[in-house]
């Protein structure tokens, strides 16, 4: 392991990666298996347990729902204890998955009555397919063109009744007919800090590991309040704590871990501390386009957008102005760097 970039053996951050296999294997294990067990979103549980206790009276299937909120934050654990509690079975599939009206049928007509249907990244699918959906949301149906030009004709399928979970980040990229299909709308918010340290408590004894309440405290501050990078980081800290010490995760090893990680403080890594600088140093603070920002970091745009600007926004770093992104003054602070006025502002 290379000390000098603060990457994992996988070479990759344990922020910022993309979700592997092996993080599934832990989501599952780590995944809450009941809404007790469920910690933080306290207003989202009240709301659900309202739609799905009401829907469970009269003996029908929930109306279809949506979460939107940066990634990590529970969509996808929400939706599997929204099928749990109807007592119902969940299909997982996403908007780039589905690329053609041929696998959305498949999809939709292997449902049975009352399955909840989890769309992930639902901004991500295409508009043929999304026409496809309009009807299946609202009579399930599903109106299938066969045959192209004055042959062509229209087949009407009838689907089961199914509950449609949608998942996104970028809300602003859903249209808003797909928008209004969806009976309740809900935002995932970053969690509170103890609800983090609640998670990792939970999450520690889950794994069978001895985790000293000033470690879970540490792991906690730097988990960008989000659950799936707590259990990342709770994992790395573990693999230290087998290596260099007795396997007990405690506040010295918690310590060094992230250090050696070069996850600073406040979460950040050298990514997100790039970006920071490049807008102090080469934009003068700016404000920047996504774009120009993109190509002076080397980063993706999407990238920015659903991993790193969500944080430094919630931490106060970044804000968005009608011109492009700006660094405020804790930003400056935080890289000890001197604060200028942003006179392109004045
Ligand atoms: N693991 C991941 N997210 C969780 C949550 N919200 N509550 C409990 N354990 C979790």
């Amino acid at each position: 392991m290379s000390r000098s970039n603060g990457k994992t053996a996988l070479g990759q951050s344990p922020l910022r990666r993309k979700t592997t296999e092996e993080d599934k294997i832990l989501d599952l294990t780590l995944r809450p298996k009941n809404w007790e067990e469920y910690i933080g979103q306290a207003k989202v549980k009240r709301n659900l347990g309202i739609i799905i206790g009401a829907a469970k009276k009269r003996n029908e299937s929930p109306e279809h729902l949506l979460f939107y909120g940066a990634s990590g934050l529970g969509k996808t654990t929400i939706s599997y204890l929204i099928a749990k509690e109807l007592g119902m079975n969940i299909k997982v599939t996403s908007g780039p998955a589905i690329e053609k009206a041929g696998d959305l049928a498949a999809i939709l007509t292997n449902l049975s009555d009352g399955d909840v249907l989890f769309l992930d990244e639902c901004h991500r699918i295409n508009k043929v397919c999304e026409e496809y959906l309009y009807p299946a949301m609202e009579e399930f149906k599903l109106n299938l063109i066969m045959g192209k030009g004055p042959l062509a004709r229209t087949m009407e399928l009838k689907l089961p009744r199914f509950t449609l979970v949608g998942a996104t980040t970028r809300i602003a990229l859903l249209s808003s007919p797909l928008r209004s299909r969806f009976g309740a709308t809900f935002q995932l918010n970053f969690y509170e800090l103890e609800d983090i340290e609640k998670i990792i408590q939970r999450s520690s004894q889950v794994l069978g590991l001895e985790t000293e309440p000033e470690a879970i405290k540490i792991i906690a501050q730097r988990s960008r309040f989000t659950p799936r990078v707590a259990n990342r980081l709770l994992k790395r800290v573990r693999d230290f704590a087998q290596m260099e010490g007795e396997g007990i995760i405690t506040k010295k090893i918690a310590e060094s871990a992230l250090e050696f990680l070069e996850i600073d403080e406040k979460g950040l890594e050298s990514g997100d501390k790039r970006i920071l600088e490049v807008i102090v140093k080469k934009f003068d603070g700016g404000p920047v386009g996504l774009q120009a920002l993109a190509a002076a970091t080397s980063e993706e745009e999407d990238t920015i957008l659903d991993i790193y600007e969500p944080y430094l926004m919630q931490l106060g770093f970044i804000e968005r102005t009608p011109r492009g992104r700006i660094t405020t003054k804790i930003a400056y602070q935080h890289l000890g760097i001197k604060y200028k006025v942003n006179q392109t502002l004045l």
